[in-house]
């Protein structure tokens, strides 16, 4: 069975469009996100116009800053000095990946922890870790986890779940995310040996490494549930391209008890968990407890 992204993302999307009302009607505050674009990637422009047009479809203020390309670290830096200064400006999102004269590590580091909403930040990051509950944890394993639970149920207590690819962005804070679902987890990637072995012991097979159709169903166990971070686009001749994930969908989907697909899959909750990202961090920015289900 297909587990639909879409369905998911906005369902979400309702909840935190009725907290934006709440927080508004209740507190006089208008939640808002800063997305700060550096340079013309075309990927980077479409991924950063539906953040804005999304935050603005929940009801949030949202404010886009557009930096040439040739934008330095220290520009970059005083960007987000002053958005971190804004008191009306609850989230703030560099988009990634930046052009190679700035140093990512300094920008990242240099955001308020507390405005934070793609959860990169050491504070962020060690928090998750540490099972603090303060962390803002990234928006695309949170997403995998919500559609997990969708699939499975709220309880994935005990479930092996194994992780393919250990980025900063996906793999690792997956990986303690379901820790925290009391999973057994198993984090694999490029160098780990018998990878087809391990990833056929998942009850839940997490896919996140960038390479089109890499898992075949010879890779899965009948009846795991499967979902796919990919977002590959591949030639097809004549000039068309499409979208495929890390996943061979029709390979696997035929033994796999649930699948995410690509697109419509993982893709539209990661921007669905960023808004919500941004009303937790409003809410702890003025001591409101509004939690979401
Ligand atoms: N580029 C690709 N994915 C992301 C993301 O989740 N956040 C940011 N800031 N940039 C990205």
């Amino acid at each position: 069975m297909n587990i639909d992204g879409k369905q998911s993302a906005v369902a979400l999307n309702l909840e935190t469009k009725e907290k934006v009302d709440l927080i508004r009607s209740q507190h006089g505050i208008t939640p808002a996100l800063a997305v700060v674009l550096v340079g013309q990637d075309p990927a980077s422009q479409v991924y950063v116009r539906n953040k804005v047009m999304q935050a603005e479809s929940v009801g949030m203020v949202s404010i886009e800053r557009k930096m040439s390309a040739d934008t330095t670290t220290e520009q970059l830096l005083a960007v987000v000095n002053e958005l971190n200064n804004d008191p009306s400006i609850n989230g703030i999102l560099v988009q990634l990946p930046l052009p190679k004269q700035i140093e990512e590590s300094l920008i990242i580091e240099a955001i308020a922890a507390e405005k934070d909403v793609d959860g990169f930040h050491e504070i962020n990051s060690g928090r998750l870790l540490n099972g603090d509950k303060r962390a803002l944890v990234p928006c695309t394993p949170q997403g995998c986890v919500i559609l997990a639970k969708k699939a499975l149920g709220t309880d994935l207590r005990g479930m092996h779940a194994v992780v393919v690819g250990r980025s900063n962005i996906v793999g690792k804070p997956l990986g303690m995310l379901l820790l925290r679902e009391n999973c057994s987890v198993t984090i694999v990637h490029s160098h780990t040996r018998n990878i087809e072995e391990i990833c056929k012991q998942a009850d839940i097979l997490f896919v996140a490494v960038g390479r089109a159709n890499m898992v075949k169903a010879s890779w899965v166990k009948p009846g795991a549930t499967v979902i796919d971070v990919g977002i590959n686009r591949i030639d097809i001749g004549e000039g068309r391209s499409r979208l495929v994930g890390d996943v061979d969908f029709e390979d696997v989907a035929p033994i796999a008890a649930h699948i995410t697909p690509v697109p419509g899959g993982v893709g539209p909750m990661t921007i669905a968990c960023l808004l919500k990202n941004t009303i937790v961090a409003a809410c702890n920015q003025n001591n409101l407890n509004i939690p979401f289900e």
